[in-house]
């Protein structure tokens, strides 16, 4: 792998915001520049060795996951968190039958767990993680719910990074691009608090009868815009630094995992951007180390296009609605910045009223969990968990 290195980098406080970078070459030799930084084979299955890969699932086609799970690169363990249908029409069991078959196959470590497995429910219980349960219980619905607990599950496996791709993609050998990245964006950044954020090159649409090659989608453009006017607000210069605003695939080193707040559902990656602004830039933190190291966000464009499942207009308005609720909630907002947030939705007919932009839930940083207790608990109440290798 061969890419740019930042030529830009805006820094805020202990947070360095890198430009967007480009990837020049799948493959590479081992290259040193100012420029440039090449990637050898070695040194990419070295970061790999550490990572674990989370796929969210929820009803999504077999066809898709098995084309992710096929694609994700040797060396990486994966975790699949579902929170499928079960029941009559048990789509959990097909994930099952077919990730065991993945596992007997390929002998690629795999770990499968459903997101309302009493045992979760239990084990969150019991450590005083309660946030991320509702009232009956069990773990509530949401893509960032069933992240947390891959997040978990990595911390349990022992890795060092860990990344997210979504399950719902039609192009299986981009999600292998997207592991490559990370591995490589990590292995660049000089702290152990670095997070690399992709932004897909195009997000191909049909158009009448041909493929048109779109630059954005729809959502990540208004909040990126929002994003960057939040960092205006705060430094007086306009700025347009941030491209990853609603960045589903992203990957973390498991020290930024750890101390990093999650805001529920659709809202998971603007927030994790805010929460790094508000807790340390303008915020009195406890993770002094964090301050003291440095954090920094890498933001790469991949080289393939990102094609997925399209989920229709009202899932669009719920995503932009609680990404844009993140940057209006935000203490580093202002009145003005309000008023715009609340235009853009009327705008694009998400809401009538102000009233109507509810605040996110937002789960604390999973650092306070005693894992030890939380894997005890979790092995002796569980009903679907399974580790394959
Ligand atoms: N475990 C779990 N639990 N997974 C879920 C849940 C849930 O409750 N809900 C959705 N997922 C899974 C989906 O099956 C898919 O693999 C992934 O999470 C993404 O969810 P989608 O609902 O398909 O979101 P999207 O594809 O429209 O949006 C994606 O891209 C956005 C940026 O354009 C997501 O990654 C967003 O988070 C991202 O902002």
């Amino acid at each position: 792998m061969l890419i740019e290195l930042p030529k830009h980098t805006e820094i805020f406080g202990c947070i360095k915001i890198h430009e967007v970078q480009r990837v020049l070459k799948f493959e590479s030799e081992e290259v040193h520049s100012e420029l440039l930084r090449g990637f050898s084979k070695e040194e990419m299955e070295e970061i790999l060795n550490r990572m674990t890969i989370v796929v969210p699932i929820k009803d999504e086609k077999m066809h898709l996951l098995d084309g992710v799970l096929r694609s994700i690169p040797l060396g990486c363990n994966i975790v699949v968190v579902s929170n499928s249908q079960r029941g009559e029409k048990d789509i959990f069991k097909m994930e099952r039958d077919l990730i065991s078959d993945f596992y007997r196959v390929t002998k690629h470590p795999i770990v499968l767990i459903h997101q309302k497995d009493p045992g979760l429910g239990v084990a969150f219980k019991e450590v005083g993680y309660e946030y991320i349960l509702d009232e009956t219980g069990f773990v509530r619905n949401g893509k960032a719910e069933g992240m947390i607990i891959g997040l978990l599950l990595a911390k349990r496996i022992g890795s060092d990074y860990v990344g997210f791709v979504d399950a719902d993609n039609y192009i299986p050998c981009s999600v292998n691009e997207y592991v490559r990245l990370y591995c490589a964006g990590l292995s660049i950044s000089n702290t152990p608090y670095s997070m690399v954020r992709l932004h897909w090159r195009y997000k191909p649409k049909v158009i009448e009868d041909r493929l048109y090659f779109r630059k954005w989608g729809r959502v990540s453009e208004i909040t990126n815009r929002y994003l960057n006017m939040l960092l205006a607000v705060q430094t007086g210069f306009e700025t347009n630094i941030i491209k990853t605003g609603n960045a589903g695939e992203h990957a973390m080193t498991m020290k930024l995992a750890e101390i990093m707040a999650f805001s529920t559902g659709y809202s998971i990656e603007p927030y994790q951007l805010v929460y790094l602004l508000e807790e340390f830039w303008k915020g009195e933190t406890k993770f002094k180390e964090a301050v003291t190291s440095g954090i920094e966000v890498y933001q790469i464009e991949t080289l393939n296009p990102h094609i997925h499942e399209e989920k229709g207009d009202e899932h669009i308005k719920e995503m932009l609605l609680q990404s844009l609720a993140t940057i209006y909630h935000s203490k580093l907002s202002n009145e003005k910045l309000r008023n715009d947030i609340v235009e853009e939705l009327k705008r694009n007919g998400v809401i009538k009223r102000k009233t109507e932009i509810k605040k996110n839930e937002i789960m604390p940083p999973i650092n306070s969990i005693d894992i030890k207790e939380f894997n005890k608990l979790l092995d002796e109440y569980s009903e679907t968990f399974i580790m394959y290798g």
